[in-house]
């Protein structure tokens, strides 16, 4: 397949990932199902490989060789992340499994500051990883889960995010950008706004991280969760990161080895940050991919990425609102996401039509079943695109587009 000349060498890239020359139902795989997990590009897939091979030991704990070199690998990774997003230091980096369980972590960690009656405000955009914990907790600690609207352009209302969040509010948060539809939220006002308030800010990064350079010191939020798997990485990684004060304040998430400093009959002390964070053994393996996912990233280039993904999408866009009888949801600027359904097919049935043209799109409520319903709808098609896809490859989605159409007489 012959490709557009772009921001980045995508020809080049694209020979770094060997399930690019993948055919599905005998076409070439045009992959983009980017915001459910990235492909992998040789040098990850390799580097867990040759951590098997020659360096396989548990970290923190054996005075050998191999123990040293595994130790030394997860957390030379650990300080690779911490740069990649411009944190304090490498303690603010604690690995999780996902940005579920970072989440989790937080609702979890943060109970004991809050008490019956105290406001946590999310909005009708967030994914169920950033909605349920929340609810749990609320539900639990007698608590008030307030929500910040959608406009009628599938963007967070501001005057809803000035009503919501009051002096009531605890916690505030928010996705960075919509994975079911893309839009990218005002994230740095919000964490304004939520400091004004005295309330602590969370976002989930897990739809930006891998498509723009990120700076915690100029966002200020609190808490910035995000995962691995969708940044080239592994699958079993993620990070929370934390403003040091605040994860030193917090209760351990999870209890066992590793965390502690010292356990006695009598009670037990935890161990310094991140550690206090990482019970048991952790995902040794899986947090050295992601190490070299990120050098991969930024040998690329944050900024070239971001702005390849954005042409892309644009182009998309402009292709696809050109086809009748197909209808876009959401904002014209967005992430690199585009959310869509066909005039009286189900997305099931496009996912699948596109499948057989080789196209792999996710169909669905995409974990977000309380926003489909504000939106009116009971799942959408999404097509997601990274640093990889092609404008060709956005030619044949769109040629794919109209068979759907051809097959259900639309
Ligand atoms: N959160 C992932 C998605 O949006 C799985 O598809």
């Amino acid at each position: 397949m012959q490709q557009t000349k772009t921001i980045l060498d995508v020809e080049q890239i694209r020979k770094d990932f060997p399930i690019l020359n993948r055919k599905i139902h005998n076409k070439p795989l045009v992959y983009f199902d980017n915001a459910a997990t990235s492909q992998k590009p040789s040098v990850v897939i390799d580097a867990i490989k040759n951590y098997y091979e020659q360096s396989n030991a548990n970290v923190h704990r054996s005075i050998h060789q191999l123990g040293e070199e595994a130790t030394e690998a997860y957390e030379k990774s650990r300080e690779k992340i911490a740069g990649f997003i411009n944190a304090d230091s490498s303690q603010n980096i604690i690995f999780t499994k996902n940005s579920t369980e970072a989440l989790n972590l937080l609702a979890y960690s943060l109970t004991s500051s809050l008490k019956k009656g105290d406001e946590i405000v999310i909005s009708q955009l967030e994914h169920h990883s950033n909605f349920v914990p929340w609810q749990q907790l609320a539900k639990q600690k007698g608590l008030n889960l307030k929500f910040i609207e959608i406009n009628k352009n599938i963007e967070l209302d501001k005057e809803s995010i000035k009503k919501n969040i009051t002096k009531k509010t605890k916690i505030v948060s928010v996705g960075h950008i919509s994975n079911a539809i893309g839009t990218i939220n005002p994230i740095e006002q919000i964490t304004k706004i939520a400091h004004e308030n005295g309330a602590l800010m969370v976002i989930d990064g897990s739809q930006a991280a891998p498509h723009m350079p990120l700076d915690m010191e100029k966002i200020n939020s609190d808490f910035y969760v995000f995962t691995g798997h969708k940044m080239l990485g592994p699958t079993g990684v993620g990070v929370l990161y934390g403003k040091k004060e605040l994860l030193e304040n917090m209760q351990p998430f999870l209890y066992g080895g590793e965390m502690i400093n010292e356990v006695k009959f009598e009670g037990t002390t935890f161990n310094q940050l991140p550690w206090k964070f990482e019970a048991g053994t952790p995902n040794i393996a899986e947090a050295i991919g992601l190490g070299i996912a990120i050098d991969y990233l930024q040998k690329v280039g944050m900024g070239g990425i971001h702005e390849h993904d954005k042409e892309l999408t644009e182009y998309a866009m402009e292709k696809l609102s050109k086809v009748r009888d197909v209808a876009i949801y959401g904002p014209k600027e967005r992430g690199p996401i585009i959310s869509f359904n066909v005039k009286g097919v189900h997305a099931h049935d496009v996912s699948q039509i596109l499948d057989s043209e080789g196209v792999a799109i996710r169909a669905g409520h995409h974990c977000c079943m309380p926003l489909m319903g504000v939106i009116g709808v009971a799942a959408t098609a999404r097509a997601s695109f990274y640093l990889y896809n092609t404008e060709e490859e956005v030619d044949v989605f769109i040629k794919a587009i109209d068979k759907v159409k051809k097959v259900f007489g639309v």
